[in-house]
């Protein structure tokens, strides 16, 4: 398909001289003598790219600049400019022009930026195109992923929405695991009842008492009147404990009753209370563990590990990545009002590479923040936090020296410091034997 430039500028020698200068079997070149001229074209059809002065009679550059922007946002804009008068040229930038070129117009600088908009737009292209992919919805009710670890966890989830049996959700901080618990409500015959959420960690034991089971009138100071508990208030729906690893001993034997007979009683009450519940739960805890310190009752445990989970890092699923990233930057452009619609190729693969300690929730925050503060319509690697910046991370600098001799013998001063001169550690940190080592270092003349 023909990229289709307009020229817009009052003097004919102008656009006489750039049709010609541009004049190449891959473009179809069309003029416009005034901005209300150029408006009407772009109107009546598609432009990939205008090419305007700024300063013309009648509508100046910059008003035909927003006017194109809100009748076809995907036309890429380059502003012509006199020399001298780079102060407006700014602004049309800010105003959301690709670029500006000053006159008297430099014929290669101009092929350059021409370039440089038409690879703008060819990103803009991928960008819907994986836009649409977003809309097939890779994954679960908001859970986004397309790897084989999370299509696991989706095929689970589908497996078990429809029984009533109690999920154990577990998984590092940021995982999902709320959104999993979320999805498979769902998915269930119980979605239209409610779906209560309870953090185990977050109120005292008396009080969790009480949150869970409700109280009977007078059962303690304070208590007024009888309260349902959030088992109670759910009947029919679906209770998720987080952080269920928190919940005090004696309480656990109470949640183990409530599991097995679907019944209990309120804080200081006698009448046994039946309600029809789902339970699911989840922690970041390693349960394991605590079996072994004997926080947490075995029957409870059992009881609870019906059916398990396990969430993997998003360092373990890299390529759910850029999935995730075009997801929030959608999401973050429509909410904060931006004008973000994509990420250049390096910053993404500097997201992709990065650790994610804090997983998916990190990932969001960082999203969030970039499409936030920027300042362009592309993400950039300016746009990177400071901690996932490659060039400021701690990792291989590389100098300008890139030779293969040069570059192992960095790697193993590197491996040396790092191992505290150990050379045994050194070796195994580099993957060569203690031999190879020292034969290397004495090639390198390193002690
Ligand atoms: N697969 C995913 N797709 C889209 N968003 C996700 C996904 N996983 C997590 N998130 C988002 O990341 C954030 C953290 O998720 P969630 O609260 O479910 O994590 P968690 O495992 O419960 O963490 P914690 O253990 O700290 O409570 C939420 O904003 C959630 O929407
Ligand atoms: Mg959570």
């Amino acid at each position: 398909m023909k990229t289709v430039i307009l020229i817009v500028d009052d003097e004919q020698n102008i656009r006489e001289g750039l049709r010609e200068a541009l004049q190449i079997p891959a473009y179809t070149i069309i003029t416009a003598e005034n901005g209300l001229q150029a408006e009407e074209i772009v109107r009546s059809r598609a432009i990939d790219l205008v090419i305007s002065d700024l300063k013309m009679p009648g509508m100046s550059g910059l008003e035909l600049l927003k006017k194109i922007q809100t009748i076809s946002p995907a036309t890429f804009f380059i502003m012509m400019t006199a020399y001298g008068t780079v102060d407006s040229a700014v602004r049309a930038i800010k105003e959301g022009a690709y670029e500006y070129l000053t006159k008297p117009i430099n014929l290669d600088q101009m092929e350059l930026l021409i370039a440089r908009a038409l690879k703008g737009k060819a990103l803009e292209a991928e960008n819907i195109y994986l836009k649409k992919q977003l809309q097939k919805r890779y994954g679960l009710e908001n859970l986004i992923g397309h790897s084989l670890v999370m299509e696991r966890v989706f095929e689970i989830i589908r497996q078990i929405s429809a029984s009533n049996c109690t999920v154990l959700i577990t998984g590092e901080s940021g995982t999902g695991k709320e959104l999993v618990a979320r999805a498979i409500h769902q998915q269930s015959p119980r979605k239209n009842m409610p779906f209560i959420p309870i953090h185990c960690a977050a109120l005292s034991p008396s009080l969790l008492e009480s949150e869970l089971f409700g109280h009977e009138r007078g059962s303690f100071t304070g208590a007024v009147s009888q309260k349902k508990g959030k088992f109670e208030i759910a009947d029919g729906g679906t209770v998720f404990l987080d952080e269920v690893g928190e919940i005090p001993l004696e309480m656990q034997v109470k949640l183990l009753r409530l599991l097995e007979m679907r019944e209990f009683e309120r804080v200081g009450g006698t009448k046994s209370v039946t309600v029809d519940i789902r339970l699911l739960a989840a922690s970041n805890d390693d349960l394991e563990k605590l079996l072994r310190k004997k926080q947490l009752r075995k029957d409870l445990y059992y009881r609870l590990n019906v059916v398990r989970i396990n969430l993997p890092t998003l360092r373990e699923r890299r390529e759910d990545i850029p999935l995730l990233v075009y997801t929030f930057i959608e999401e973050f452009s429509r909410v904060n009002r931006k004008k973000v619609t994509a990420i250049n190729p390096r910053a993404l693969q500097a997201l992709q590479a990065y650790d994610w300690p804090g997983n998916v929730r990190e990932l969001k925050n960082c999203m969030e923040s970039m499409v936030v503060l920027s300042k362009n319509p592309v993400l950039g690697m300016e746009d990177l936090p400071p901690q996932i910046s490659p060039a400021k991370s701690p990792s291989l600098r590389l100098p300008s020296d890139l030779s293969i001799k040069r570059m192992e013998k960095e790697l193993i001063r590197g491996a040396l410091i790092k191992s505290s001169g150990k050379k045994q550690k050194a070796a195994e940190l580099l993957g060569i034997s203690r031999r190879t080592l020292y034969r290397k270092m004495e090639e390198y003349g390193l002690k």
